[in-house]
């Protein structure tokens, strides 16, 4: 049993062979958190990890009671306003103006599995033995108001998922200025804390600071999670590595505005709060209603970053990902968008696709430009009609044609959004989010469609289900190119107008839900500028996300790198561009690109019509090895072994090794190529350490132990042609174990 209770029903041990998670009843009926960490061995009651030592000068709840102090208190799921002065959980403003509230325990429920969370992405579990669900019930008597706190604790994964939900009993209407997902004390504060930040084109860079006194946070103000922050806080302790250590990682499967914050307080305790962001929100909690918070994922482990990545892995590969291309492999594809931008033809895009077909390329998508009169971004986003200009024999022909070739056939979209210039703007000129009165901020010529309204919901359901029947679509690459700008709905009540940015992304993921319900079938890939909305909410539903618009391959080492502290590889899409990339003018070498461009859900974007033999050849053996290999990069094991954030960062490396340690890949690649430098080894991970391995390029047979602990000398790289750079050199090593299958 994995939720152990007391017997008399007042403290809950949620732990498996990765975690123990403890909380209890404190005396005045709130929640008080005991512990988080390491699995602890089970005893009656942890209660004592609760103790409180007496401090002067602060608010006592009991009078005859001084130690007993909200302000020392490590508590569950934090009220504000009797005593404890760090930013709560949530905010309740009650009918009379009053913001104090008393939820104290009332019972609590255990179920098998895992339910879904009402109009939101979360967490699943296939059978019952998968999850178990712990729902506690608390209660403000005051205003009959509850508060249930759910737990569930995967049987194999080292993780948690926690949500809460309000329900409003009384007779008057609650607004909810505050609603966090989740809330952690923990008991000391001696953490270094990692994000991963960045802009368009550089998403998610590690950036580490140790915990100071105050609030260090992260947050999303843009309606959308955004390159700039990810849903992302990572804790560890200022002595764990990628492979040792203790460490703790939070996450929302939320893809709006969030906020994570760790408040360290004068006791040096350390809260964790993450969920919707408060700036910017309210809700409305109207008598009879309730209101459900996005999941947040806590993830603990005492093998580093390393083990805190593989349990997000887990949780992401089998709780999270849904419909069938979580478990499939993903096909190669080649995408037009860096090879023909908005100037393609019928006639182009077939030539192209007969070229991607005879190099063994498995998907073709057409990107941005194929539908309404859209020569450039200056038009038509609305209108997903076929330009007849450009295919004069429709998109279902083209369609046909290219299937024709061996290849699939999927098409890019931009639903959310509305172009001035297009046929949908001129019949629904009130569609898109604008505030009355007020200028309407453009962003790339386009606006935003309110989707927090039914009607538009429906609309945009019936236009690309119509479409993807129509075109028979195997693959649907769906983009998000602007923020929100002066939010406001034609259609809420003043008093509900800080809802929309929720009830926009509850619009966008009712369109995901029933688009990938009833069509299994299609591979979703989601996109926003790139990386823009690279979070667990959209993975829910799109198993592959287009990691960054730059496709250089040196910026993506940090980028991929970045990503995979919580997402794993299969889920970043990554291609293969042309030279010189179009994001820095860089000139590396294809081997390198692919090199790259392998651990991810591969393709290529580039004009391959217009491709060297020499180099056609190669990215035909390129797409032969990563066939060869698919199983193994998207399903193995992903280790980082040398970081693009290290002091030097010149050389960065990572692998993956088959679930059965037979099989396993590495790449390595250097920045810039120095005359005479240092002897170079690789030290592999996750090998067996008694397998024989064989090595490519390398007549000898090596143990595993000898791989992961004296490593192998990497031979520097030789110029082969005059005035070839070997800045950007990569190097590709195979392992198979010579044992028996
Ligand atoms: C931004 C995306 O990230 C690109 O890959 C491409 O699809 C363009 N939008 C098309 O407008």
């Amino acid at each position: 049993m994995p939720i152990t209770v007391t017997a008399d029903g007042t403290e809950f041990h949620l732990h498996n062979r990765q975690l123990s998670y403890i909380f209890g009843v404190l005396k005045n009926g709130q929640l008080g958190q005991l512990y988080y960490g390491k699995p602890l061995r089970p005893r009656a009651s942890f209660a004592h990890l609760g103790q409180i030592e007496r401090r002067s000068n602060t608010v006592q709840y009991f009078d005859d009671d001084s130690a007993f102090s909200p302000a020392l208190i490590r508590h569950e799921y934090p009220m504000f306003g009797c005593g404890d002065f760090r930013y709560p959980a949530f905010d309740v403003r009650l009918e009379n103006g009053s913001r104090i509230t008393n939820f104290t325990f009332h019972g609590y429920h255990i179920t098998k599995g895992k339910a879904k969370l009402p109009g939101l992405p979360a967490t699943h579990a296939a059978g019952a033995a998968e999850a178990t669900t712990l729902d506690i019930l608390l209660i403000d008597t005051a205003i009959q108001a509850d508060l249930h706190l759910y737990y569930t604790i995967f049987e194999q994964a080292g993780a948690i998922a926690r949500s809460a939900r309000f329900v409003n009993r009384g007779s008057y209407p609650l607004v909810l200025a505050s609603a966090l997902s989740a809330s952690i004390d923990l008991p000391d504060a001696d953490y270094v804390m990692v994000q991963t930040s960045g802009s368009w084109a550089r998403e998610r860079h590690l950036h580490e600071r140790p915990l100071v006194p105050g609030v260090q946070s992260i947050s999303s103000t843009r309606y959308a999670s955004s390159p700039q922050h990810n849903p992302l806080l990572v804790l560890r302790r200022p002595e764990t590595t990628e492979t040792s250590g203790s460490v703790y990682g939070f996450s929302l499967i939320y893809s709006g505005n969030f906020l994570a914050q760790a408040e360290v307080d004068d006791y040096r305790v350390c809260r964790v709060s993450i969920g919707i962001n408060p700036f910017g929100f309210s809700w409305h909690l109207a008598p009879g209603a309730d209101f459900q918070t996005p999941e947040a994922l806590f993830v603990y482990s005492d093998k580093g970053l390393t083990g805190m990545s593989f349990s997000f892995y887990d949780i992401c590969r089998h709780h999270l990902m849904c419909g069938k291309w979580s478990q499939r492999e993903r096909p190669i594809l080649l995408n037009t968008w860096e090879a023909l931008h908005f100037h393609y033809d019928d006639a182009s895009v077939m030539a192209l696709a007969e070229s991607a077909s005879r190099l063994g390329i498995e998907l073709f998508v057409l990107d941005d430009g194929w539908f309404g009169r859209r020569d450039s971004d200056k038009s038509s986003l609305g209108d997903w009609f076929t330009n007849f200009k450009k295919f004069p024999r429709g998109i279902t022909s083209l369609a046909e044609r290219i299937r024709a070739l061996g290849l699939r056939f999927g098409l890019w979209i931009e639903p959310e959004m509305i172009s001035q210039d297009s046929d949908l703007y001129r019949a629904h000129p009130d569609w898109m989010i604008r505030t009355p009165g007020r200028r309407a901020s453009m962003a790339r010529h386009q606006y935003v469609l309110d989707c927090s309204r039914q009607v538009i919901i429906d609309y945009l359901y019936g236009r690309i289900a119509a479409l993807i029947r129509a075109a028979k679509l195997a693959y649907v690459k769906w983009d998000m190119n602007r923020y929100i700008t002066e939010a406001y709905s034609a259609t809420l009540p003043s008093d509900r107008q800080a809802e929309l940015g929720h009830r926009y992304m509850l619009g966008v993921y009712q369109l995901f839900d029933r688009l990938t319900r009833h069509f299994p079938d299609i591979l979703f890939e989601s996109c926003a500028s790139g990386g823009g909305r690279f979070d667990f909410g959209m993975l829910h539903y799109t198993p592959q996300i287009w990691t960054s618009d730059d496709t250089d391959a040196i910026e993506r080492l940090s980028i991929q790198f970045g990503s995979s502290l919580a997402y794993p590889p299969v889920a970043m899409g990554a291609h293969v561009s042309a030279v010189p990339n179009k994001q820095t003018g860089r000139l590396a070498p294809l081997e390198t690109r692919a090199a790259v461009a392998y651990f991810g859900a591969f393709g290529y974007e580039l004009d391959v019509t217009a491709l060297s033999p020499e180099d056609e050849l190669a990215i035909k053996r390129q797409i032969l090895f990563y066939k060869a290999n698919r199983r193994l990069i998207q399903f193995g094991d992903f280790y980082r072994l040398e970081s693009p954030y290290a002091a030097t960062g010149n050389i960065i490396s990572w692998m993956v090794v088959s679930p059965d340690q037979k099989e396993a890949l590495a790449m390595r690649v250097q920045v810039l190529n120095h005359p005479n430098p240092p002897l170079a080894r690789l030290y592999f991970r996750g090998l067996r350490a008694d397998f024989p391995y064989k090595l490519s390029n390398c007549s000898d047979i090596l143990y595993g132990d000898e791989l992961m602990n004296a490593g192998v000398l990497l031979r520097k790289p030789k110029s082969t042609s005059l005035g070839q750079s070997l800045d950007f050199f990569s190097w590709m090593i195979r392992l198979k174990a010579a044992v028996s299958d």
